[in-house]
């Protein structure tokens, strides 16, 4: 071998490979490289989960926004196609929706086909001498979303406002029309219009201002959901993005359960009520999925990440991921009806290594892990585990009795200067009276998924452990222990 090719060896060997670079996550999607940030019309069509998302071309920070596309047949093994909707004259292709024409009624799909139909806001950036102006726009894909054409009338939606955005469109059976909501950030109201064709709307009705009105309201997310798993009694879940505001501080996400009948939503609670769907610091502007087949439980995906320091996240070549997919449910509880997610099953399918539990604490050899235990409490005030530690350094996710609350605190998690606001503790409400406490763990490398209760307390972080920081003990004050404890490590999707 001469001395060329054993340097070009080493660096072979040095050089990344897509996909594996620190921190890389193993089975949340992550654009292979470039900024990311709201996933963007996510559709189920034809045997395929389209994912757009915001994204950057050109760099990894936020700029030229345009409409990234992922597709994959079981909402884990994902794979990058081309930028769907590019920003194009000045105009950026911010958040919104895609449906699936089923009947043309928009006139675009060639044949008798049903064709892909994507609803997005059209973003032109003030000038010296104009103001920014957000629209609403169109465009259509005959081809299974692999080609998009945008309407030659756009925009089908123009108020002449700087901030009116993120359109959330889906079918509604009840009026036979398509409804939108829209978010109008200042004034903290959803505005909803209904069409015939996509391309005619008419006003219907506002919800807002209510709950938290802090910040600007942004991505608004309309679903229909059984309650207690009873497809006769639904409700209507009405979840818009704050930012800032978000209850952690930052971007964070309130919901509204009430009645839509096709024209106006009715908020169930008071006003003044705020409900959180996520109680960590990371998972913003997620939407539903259009066209699951009626049998699927409604799944929702967001952006995990923080408008607080989303530009300053250690990673490289890409910034910015998705959190995990996750179905949504109705659950009374003794305060009320509330919204329970739980992570998608197949994920599941990913088990690599099973590793045994030790009271001790375990070396796992991956940081791409699931745990899943039930806790006994007992006397203890305070119990749970130390994950992803090594030398001082580790994440906390526990829950605190005194406090009635779920934890995750990432104070010493690995690298956290990066921002003063990232290190810290972030907790969920979640009354617990007696018996066993289940919980759910998913770790891929730069986050920490955390559900208990049934789903009712969910939160999302990032975390940028060192990369050797494998062991994971349970802590405890009292006599608190684990059982059931399963702990798996997952294959890579990649
Ligand atoms: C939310 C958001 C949306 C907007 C998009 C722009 O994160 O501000 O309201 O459409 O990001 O990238």
């Amino acid at each position: 071998m001469t001395a060329f090719t054993l340097l070009l060896f080493a660096a072979l060997a040095q050089a990344q490979i897509a996909y594996h670079e620190p921190y890389r996550p193993q089975f949340h999607f992550s654009p292979k490289q470039n900024w990311t940030n709201d996933p963007n019309g996510p559709v189920y069509f034809e045997g395929e989960y389209h994912l757009f998302f915001q994204y950057n071309p050109f760099g990894d920070q936020w700029g030229h926004m345009s409409w990234g596309h992922a597709v994959s047949p079981d909402l884990l093994h994902w794979k990058e196609l081309p930028v769907a909707l590019p920003e194009e004259n000045g105009v950026m292709i911010f958040t919104g929706s895609t449906v699936i024409d089923q009947s043309n009624s928009s006139g675009f799909c060639r044949g008798a086909k049903p064709c892909m139909v994507a609803i997005y806001t059209g973003h032109t950036p003030k000038t010296n001498t104009k103001p920014a102006l957000q629209t609403q726009n169109l465009a259509f894909s005959n081809d299974r979303g692999r080609t998009w054409t945008k309407y030659a009338k756009n925009p089908v939606l123009n108020l002449n406002m700087s901030d009116f955005r993120d359109p959330d469109v889906f079918w509604s059976e009840q009026g036979k029309r398509w409804i939108m909501a829209v978010s109008l950030p200042d004034e903290h109201q959803v505005r909803f219009y209904g069409s015939a064709d996509l391309k005619n709307w008419e006003r219907l009705s506002e919800f807002g201002p209510e709950g938290s009105t802090t910040g600007q309201w942004e991505c608004p997310n309309l679903v229909q959901l059984p309650v207690d798993g009873n497809p006769r009694n639904t409700r209507w879940v009405l979840k818009v993005g704050l930012n800032p505001g978000g209850i952690q501080g930052g971007s964070g996400e309130q919901y509204f359960i009430g009645r839509f009948d096709g024209t106006r939503f009715v908020n169930d609670n008071a006003a003044a009520v705020s409900l959180w769907s996520d109680y960590g610091k990371d998972c913003y502007c997620a939407l539903t999925f259009n066209g699951l087949p009626a049998s699927r439980k409604p799944v929702v995906v967001g952006w995990m990440s923080n408008w607080q320091y989303a530009r300053n996240l250690p990673t490289h070549p890409w910034r910015g991921q998705m959190t995990a997919p996750r179905e949504l449910g109705l659950t009374t509880f003794p305060d009320g009806i509330r919204l329970v997610q739980s992570p998608i099953a197949s994920i599941n399918a990913l088990h690599d290594k099973r590793i045994v539990w030790n009271a001790k604490g375990v070396e796992i050899p991956s940081q791409v892990f699931t745990l899943t235990a039930a806790v006994e409490l007992g006397q203890s005030k305070e119990a749970g585990w130390k994950l992803l530690e090594r030398d001082g350094s580790y994440t906390k996710v526990g829950y605190d009795a005194a406090r009635q609350e779920l934890f995750v605190d990432r104070s010493h998690s690995g690298v956290v200067e990066f921002s003063k606001d990232f290190p810290g503790r972030t907790a969920a409400p979640l009354p617990h009276a007696s018996g066993p406490l289940q919980i759910q763990i998913l770790v891929d490398r730069n986050s920490v998924e955390v559900f208990a209760g049934g789903g009712r307390a969910a939160l999302t972080n990032l975390v940028f452990p060192g990369p050797d920081a494998f062991h994971a003990e349970f802590y405890s004050d009292g006599t608190a222990k684990p059982s059931n404890v399963q702990i798996w490590t997952l294959r890579s999707v990649w």
